[in-house]
């Protein structure tokens, strides 16, 4: 999921997007807690997704990434009361945990139904939760599009089930869930500009040091995100060799973000040597596109996703003819200033930045106009 998006929980797209609670998250790692006072028996959670500007296969390798939480995401909504959760999304059959999570669910992550069910389960075995209640989750995002559906999922869960701490530890703790529902080694990014999102501002994020600070998307660019077609799930792609072969390269010249060019280029092995070009490469754009926004320059920031979507093509080969297509179409109309694949690849989306007031809604199989938003919170509970 997006959390590596792996999943897929049903795509109900009757999500109440219109959620209003406080951002109390800031840029400062110290960050005020994320759960808001009162314990009515109504909860109510909310967690956007999430576009990555730039930045793309560098955070689990310790390196920068620029995403921004958006505002399509997914709400749960339950009654608090009892041991047991029962949560339904759309028609189909729900979910029903007894809590705690017993060890032998806890075990069996992978088999459980419905299969977003699997989410729930690894977020309340997190958060230790023994409360549960019966209600609903319901989602605006699309899943399988690399808009971390699932991570968005487990943040609301947590969030409804009691998570009470700061961002930074909410998106860890969402980034284990992931990693046990889903099996896909993850980084934090997703989770992290899902936890700690702002409105107006991607975020920066220094993934060796989990440090962050938000940056102000200028009133001169408008952030589009448009869809492939092709559907992907993180857990069955090449997302976990592509990690390892990071790790790889980085036992040879030391951790990529920093490592030195020469050194990158004297790597042996040739397919190692592209996926550690890729990651130097794109750290270093993410530097120089997050100045790009600061100046209010969106051609430079256009030319560094441009450069960005080749680099995944060509250095870490994670895009696929529909992305690349989509990409040239984009990077041919006046008013988009660049584009590129986001996420992971395999398919999946493609994020652009192009004039305000354009309407790209006829490119690619679906589009949306994002904007920046706050990140996960209780709504009420
Ligand atoms: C997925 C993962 C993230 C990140 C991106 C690629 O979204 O969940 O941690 O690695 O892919 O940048």
């Amino acid at each position: 999921m997006g959390g590596a998006d792996a999943g897929g929980h049903d795509n109900t797209a009757n999500g109440d997007n219109t959620a209003t609670g406080d951002n109390t998250a800031t840029g400062d790692n110290t960050a005020t807690a994320v759960h808001a006072a009162g314990s009515p028996n109504t909860v109510v959670a909310w967690a956007p997704g999430r576009v990555n500007l730039i930045g793309d296969h560098t955070d689990y390798a310790g390196g920068l990434v620029l995403p921004m939480a958006i505002d399509l995401g997914t709400t749960v909504r339950f009654d608090r009361g009892g041991t047991h959760l029962r949560l339904r999304s759309g028609r189909r059959r729900p979910l029903s945990l007894d809590l705690p999570v017993a060890g032998s669910v806890a075990r069996s992550l992978s088999d459980l139904e419905p299969s977003w069910g699997r989410f729930v389960a690894a977020a309340a075995i997190e958060v230790g939760a023994t409360i549960g209640g019966d209600g609903e989750i319901s989602t605006t995002l699309p899943v399988g599009a690399g808009l971390s559906s699932s991570a968005s999922l487990e943040l609301a869960v947590a969030l409804a089930l009691g998570f009470d701490g700061s961002p930074l530890e909410l998106a860890r703790l969402g980034q284990r869930a992931e990693h046990a529902a889903s099996g896909v080694p993850c980084g934090i990014m997703d989770q992290l500009a899902i936890a700690a999102g702002t409105t107006g501002h991607a975020l920066l994020i220094d993934c060796a040091t989990e440090r962050y600070q938000p940056v102000v998307i200028p009133d001169t660019v408008e952030v589009w995100v448009l869809h492939s077609g092709v559907k992907r799930r993180l857990a069955d792609s090449a997302y976990a060799e592509r990690r390892a072969a990071t790790e790889a390269a980085a036992e040879v010249v030391g951790p990529l973000a920093q490592a030195n060019l020469d050194d990158i280029e004297s790597i042996p092995d040739p397919v190692l040597r592209r996926r550690a070009r890729h990651v130097r490469s794109e750290c270093d754009r993410v530097q120089r596109f997050a100045a790009a926004l600061a100046t209010d320059d969106p051609t430079t920031a256009g030319e560094l996703m441009e450069a960005s979507h080749a680099s995944l093509r060509d250095d870490f080969e994670v895009s696929v003819s529909q992305l690349d297509e989509l990409v040239v179409a984009l990077s041919a109309r006046p008013e988009v200033f660049g584009a590129r694949l986001t996420g992971a690849g395999f398919g999946g989306c493609v994020v652009a930045l192009a004039r305000p007031g354009s309407n790209l809604s006829g490119v690619g199989s679906a589009a949306w106009l994002v904007r920046a938003s706050d990140g996960a919170r209780q709504i009420t509970g």
